[in-house]
């Protein structure tokens, strides 16, 4: 089971102190087989990878520019030079960044360049509230699978993360039997090898239990409470218990 921390805009040089507990954890027996993979901001991924240096925990990006190549983009990193930092994850097509105006095409090019620099890629998709209360859950994820991996073969390196849009950061969860028909569905968009696929939005140690008895998830993207190293490490040991 995987256990991705979106760290979103958050943390500074201090907040690597409150890891000392993480990289415990994942040094001992009680991790069972849980994977832990941390995407901070950029401005931490060097010293993440420093403090992760002799565990297991992976490091990842919340995003990246679709470009392969260095050039004129004022603000923005690629692929490869998350590469060569450490980095060996990506989160792309997240949901707020979507808001933003990123659209399904521009998140398949970055799809595109991130799997090139063999970065393993963590594909965002989820409906909007009003998308749901109008029954077009379905046709939404259909459609943000069809556009975001266009002319993408190769799918060993992906994990689909579904995300509904009004769980994120609001403390609600789908009802199980919906979660479980949903990432059913999802499943159905693709033929032959799958993707791993992994369940956000409000992820909490409270609500674990519950999300944990969904078939067929091979993890968790979890935002808010892995800022919280003690809710994180508490995610992982209820799965297992
Ligand atoms: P949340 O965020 O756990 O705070 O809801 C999840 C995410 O945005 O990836």
């Amino acid at each position: 089971m995987y256990f991705v921390a979106n760290w979103k805009m958050f943390g500074n040089l201090k907040s690597i102190n409150t890891l000392d507990k993480v990289v415990k954890f994942s040094k001992s027996k009680e991790i069972k087989k849980g994977r832990l993979i941390y995407c901070p901001p950029y401005t931490l991924i060097t010293s993440f990878f420093k403090k992760f240096q002799n565990c297991l925990i992976d490091i990842g990006a919340q995003n990246c520019h679709e470009s392969d190549d260095y050039g004129s983009q004022t603000g923005f990193i690629n692929s490869k030079m998350l590469k060569s930092i450490g980095a060996n994850y990506v989160i792309l097509g997240h949901s707020e960044n979507r808001k933003k105006g990123e659209t399904d095409k521009l998140i398949n090019l970055k799809i595109k360049s991130a799997i090139k620099a063999k970065l393993k890629v963590i594909f965002c998709i989820g409906e909007t509230l009003s998308e749901k209360k109008r029954g077009k859950t379905r046709s939404i994820l259909s459609k943000q699978i069809k556009l975001g991996l266009n002319k993408i073969k190769k799918k060993s390196n992906l994990f689909i993360a579904y995300e509904p849009v009004w769980s994120i950061g609001t403390g609600k969860i789908p009802k199980s039997k919906d979660l479980e028909q949903t990432v059913e569905f999802i499943k159905k968009n693709f033929k032959g090898k799958l993707p791993k696929i992994l369940y956000g939005g409000s992820v909490n140690p409270k609500n674990i239990n519950d999300l944990k008895k969904i078939n067929n998830l091979d993890g968790f993207l979890i935002g808010g409470a892995s800022q919280n190293p003690k809710k994180f490490i508490d995610i992982v040991k209820k799965t297992f218990n």
